[in-house]
């Protein structure tokens, strides 16, 4: 039986592209707020799985409280099974104690959902620099499934760059510049970043050369934009021709983080839809539908 799809608030577009792909109806609850910022919900009632779509930005805490809500509402109301597709994931950063008292929220996260009886997660490019998919799955019960937006943004890079060299700004990147690199028959390479203070980063250029080529940067998000800033400055230094900068989730903190990277000097800017931006060029609702069709 074909599941139906659900949309949460905060992407309405993206639960169309996946029901589309799906062959599934896609249904939407109504979600209102009451003057003092409580949420409201009147959701429909699913037999069968449900497939609940909502992703985490721009208010990731109001996000989670409707999907933890909605979540526990299509239960009571009737549906066997709930897979949330989390486009963004929000507090993957989150995943380790640095000091004493620090909360992993992730791990908070995930157990919230899984409580209000979501069996599986979907996300796109989940942020895992010290976590595996494993480790951050094995903090919850809840099944977490990762696809990839890494092949398409590497396609549509193509319409841009020419026979670009790959760069990934920090080692965790390496896992989407590798593929990204075998894709366009290219060579890949890493920067070294390091987190001088919450909000300051130095990016320590490599020995790459990189004059007269066309480049295409990858990484999972681009939240201030000062990480990709840091790698075309340095790659700008070094005499490189056409810069792409491609990122799978455009979360875009602040008026200024687009337009600092032009500033720096990048020609073009690609992202996905996890995150609906002027820049959404892939859309990863096709994606994640293939990764329903093999989990449900
Ligand atoms: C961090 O390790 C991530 O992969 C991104 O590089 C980071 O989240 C980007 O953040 P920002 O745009 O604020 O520098």
């Amino acid at each position: 039986m074909l599941p139906v799809v659900v949309a949460g608030s905060s992407h309405p577009g993206m639960a169309l592209s996946i029901a589309q792909a799906l062959g599934a109806n896609a249904r939407f609850p109504v979600v209102e707020k009451f003057p003092d910022g409580e949420t409201h919900i009147v959701a429909p009632s699913v037999k069968g799985t449900a497939v609940y779509v909502q992703t985490m930005h721009p208010y990731p805490n109001e996000m989670l409280v409707e999907m933890e809500y909605t979540a526990d509402l299509l239960k009571e109301l009737g549906a066997d099974k709930i897979v949330a597709v989390v486009p963004y994931l929000a507090y993957t950063r989150q995943d380790t104690r640095h000091t004493d008292g620090e909360g992993i929220a992730i791990k908070s996260m995930l157990r919230m959902l899984e409580k209000a009886g979501v069996s599986d997660i979907v996300s796109v490019d989940i942020h895992l620099h010290r976590l595996s998919l494993k480790g951050m799955s094995g903090l919850a019960s809840v099944r977490l499934h990762e696809v990839s937006a890494v092949d398409a943004l590497a396609k549509e890079s193509g319409r841009f760059l020419k026979a670009p060299v790959v760069v990934g700004p920090d080692s965790e990147s390496e896992r989407w510049a590798k593929r990204a690199a075998e894709l366009l028959g290219s060579s890949y390479d890493m920067l070294e970043k390091n987190r001088t203070s919450p909000t300051e980063i130095e990016i320590k250029p490599k020995t790459l050369d990189v004059k007269g080529r066309d480049v295409l940067i990858i990484d999972d998000i681009v939240s201030t934009g000062d990480t990709i800033k840091k790698v075309i400055e340095s790659l700008r230094a070094k005499g490189a021709n056409k810069i792409a900068a491609a990122f799978t989730h455009g979360v875009l903190s602040g008026e200024d983080a687009a337009a600092g990277l032009y500033r720096a000097g990048a020609t073009y800017l690609i992202s996905t839809n996890t995150i609906n931006n002027e820049f959404s060029r892939v859309d990863v609702g096709p994606i994640i539908a293939q990764k329903l069709k093999e989990i449900l």
